[in-house]
């Protein structure tokens, strides 16, 4: 990977194969098949994916929900090999550059216990806005947080 700047782009119906096996391998008990992507991509107008190639290989995706002023992160991984070298971040910088272009907000949820996810939320500026109970199933809470876009 080393010397070649990692591209963001659209992602394709062609793509979902690679996103799904990161997808599994990131949330083990709670991924989305690969139904829901394609149904995603496919179906539902308010919804826009994004992929993170680098080296020409797919190694991260995220994902919103925009309706109007309103938006909604859905989904966000990195490849667990390619963690740490600053893709999710780019991935979340893309999408709040995306997002702000029609939104005011946009917000999304995290177990509570994601402290990865966490701090890479907060280093972008989102704040938390409450907690979600059983979001994730029993027991399994979510924090709401939220960031403010072109202030
Ligand atoms: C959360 C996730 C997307 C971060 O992606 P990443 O590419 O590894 O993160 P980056 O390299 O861009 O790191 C950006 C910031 O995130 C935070 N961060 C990332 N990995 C971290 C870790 N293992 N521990 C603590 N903080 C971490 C840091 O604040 C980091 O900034 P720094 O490098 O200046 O310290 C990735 O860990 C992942 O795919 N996790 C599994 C899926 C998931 O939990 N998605 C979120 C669902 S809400």
């Amino acid at each position: 990977m080393v010397g070649k700047e990692p591209v963001i782009r659209k992602m394709e119906i062609g793509d979902l194969e690679n996103v799904h096996a990161i997808e599994s391998a990131s949330f083990p008990n709670t991924s989305w098949t690969l139904e829901v992507f394609l149904r995603e991509l496919s179906v539902n107008e308010f919804a826009h994916y994004f992929v993170l190639e680098a080296a020409g290989r797919i190694v991260g995706y995220c994902g919103m929900w925009l309706v109007v002023d309103q938006s909604q992160i859905t989904t966000i991984a990195i490849a667990r090999e390619a963690r740490g070298n600053g893709y999710g971040e780019r991935l979340l910088v893309h999408a709040k550059a995306y997002a702000g272009q029609s939104a005011d907000i946009l917000s999304l949820e995290v177990s509570v216990d994601n402290t990865a996810a966490m701090n890479l939320y907060e280093k972008e500026g989102f704040n938390y806005g409450g907690v979600r109970k059983n979001y994730y199933g029993p027991g399994k809470d979510a924090h709401v947080m939220w960031v403010k876009l072109n202030d």
